[in-house]
């Protein structure tokens, strides 16, 4: 029997950070939506574990421990052959490795009838890997083991844009000054959705932009474009996100970014539901 899963990106539309624990952890408020980009994850039963990596971004992805899908398949405790389809940049704030450890904890979980592991076992893979397991549109808080369900995202159109700069998250993390800041203006409206969005933020794109400028460059050319609502970046970056008003800005925006920026990774997208 072979399974597979979709392992789709997740974009942080807002990402306020609202204290630390005392383990160094910090507490998030961060809206989430997962995009119809992502990479793809196919089990089947095996006597070991063994992952194998083909696509786009394969390049330089781990295939041992060192992989979250390897540890989450130990997690579940299901030998299987898993075969990782890698469209999503690494390390780029769009939870690809996130999104791959819950794929992997899914299609196992279906292959075997075994339930998920716990949630402190789940989050210790990583602190995105059980908002990774939802879907639509989700408020994280905590360290992203608080998670509620919304009602599903607007039919949102979407580029996002990664310069190929891997910024790591713990430096990010650190390099942010004020650990206390205000928590969402909650609720959000149904009306002036964008216009709440705007006045929302996410607190590591200043330290983000600090370890890797570019990410200014990125949202002045998302910002620039014709018909861009808002642009921010995604996670501790470097991957930058924007709504656009209507398809034909959004494919314009795409064509010329390509044109100016053929050596960043860039892409359409709609929210999954
Ligand atoms: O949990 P994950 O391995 O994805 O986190 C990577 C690093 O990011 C952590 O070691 C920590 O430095 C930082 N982090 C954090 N607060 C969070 C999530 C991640 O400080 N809520």
């Amino acid at each position: 029997m072979t399974v597979e899963e979709f392992a789709p990106a997740k974009i942080n539309l807002t990402l306020h950070v609202t204290g630390q624990r005392a383990d160094g952890y910090h507490l998030l408020d961060s809206l989430v939506i997962f995009a119809d980009v992502g990479d793809r994850v196919t089990v089947s039963s095996a006597e070991a574990t063994r992952l194998t990596v083909s696509g786009p971004r394969a390049a330089g992805v781990p295939t041992g421990d060192g992989n979250l899908v390897v540890r989450a398949a130990r997690a579940i405790g299901v030998d299987a052959d898993i075969h990782l389809e890698k469209h999503l940049p690494a390390a780029a704030g769009i939870g690809g490795g996130s999104s791959d450890a819950a794929a992997t904890l899914r299609a196992l979980s279906k292959l075997s009838g075994k339930p998920l592991p716990a949630m402190p076992e789940i989050l210790s893979l990583g602190a995105d890997v059980p908002l990774c397991l939802r879907r639509g549109m989700v408020r994280m808080e905590g360290i992203g083991e608080q998670l509620t369900d919304l009602d599903p995202a607007l039919p949102l159109r979407l580029l996002l844009v990664n310069p190929g700069v891997e910024v790591p998250t713990p430096l990010v993390f650190k390099a942010l000054r004020r650990k206390t800041n205000p928590p969402m203006d909650w609720p959000m409206p149904k009306e002036g959705w964008i216009e709440w969005l705007a006045a929302q933020r996410n607190d590591l794109e200043a330290p983000a932009i600090e370890a890797a400028p570019v990410i200014q460059t990125v949202l002045d050319a998302l910002r620039d474009s014709p018909g861009c609502q808002l642009a921010r970046m995604s996670g501790s970056g470097a991957t930058c996100f924007a709504i656009f008003k209507d398809a034909e800005s959004q494919k314009q925006a795409l064509e010329a970014i390509r044109v100016t920026h053929p050596d960043w990774w860039s892409v359409a997208c709609a929210a999954v539901a």
